[in-house]
């Protein structure tokens, strides 16, 4: 098996929504600060970019959870492994995770997050699966809606591969000849 990478959202296409999702922030969040939790470690990538571009102040914090292995299916259960560092009592959290497929993870710490006292919570997302949903978890704000396909690129991985490449791209296993 070979694996193929199918371009599916460019450099250009990404910075640009990550420009609008940015300047959308920060219309909402006028006159506030903004403490950004990202899921490690797919949401690095975005997380950076997005933050760059916000014009109310910004505090960053990160979070792992797992609920994939290596494989390309959800197990089903969510855990932490990487707790916060910072209080978020009476902050104006918003959570940003590089995709939303089950929904479970967000929703998991969505709830783990209230339970700490955020003043707001939000989600942030830069791709939605929204046909793969089994929780009723709807993010505040999704950069790209994409059909059930696996995809790597700009921060997510298969197996750890993939991350850093610029762009979103959907993989294929070809059957090699
Ligand atoms: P959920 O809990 O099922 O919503 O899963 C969300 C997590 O699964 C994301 O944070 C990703 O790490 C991973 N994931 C879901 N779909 C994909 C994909 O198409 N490519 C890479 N990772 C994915
Ligand atoms: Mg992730």
């Amino acid at each position: 098996m070979s694996e193929r990478i199918e371009k599916m959202f460019t450099q250009e296409e990404i910075e640009k929504r990550v420009d609008e999702l940015a300047q959308q922030i920060s219309r909402d969040y006028a006159g506030k600060e903004i403490r950004m939790v990202g899921i490690l470690k797919g949401a690095v990538f975005f997380m950076c970019d997005l933050a760059k571009r916000i014009t109310v102040p910004v505090s960053i914090d990160f979070m792992q959870a797992s609920s994939y292995g290596s494989a390309t299916e959800s197990t089903g259960t969510v855990r932490i492994r990487k707790d916060l560092d910072h209080s978020i009592e009476n902050r104006d959290v918003i959570i940003v995770e590089d995709i939303v497929d089950s929904g479970r993870t967000l929703a998991f710490l969505g709830e783990f997050l209230k339970s700490k006292g955020a003043h707001s919570i939000r989600y942030c997302t830069l791709l939605d699966k929204p046909d793969r949903r089994v929780v009723d978890l709807k993010a505040d704000y999704a950069g790209f809606e994409v059909p059930d396909e696996f995809v790597v690129g700009y921060g997510m991985d298969y197996d750890e591969k993939y991350r850093n490449l610029p762009y979103i791209g959907i993989l294929h296993f070809d059957e090699d000849k």
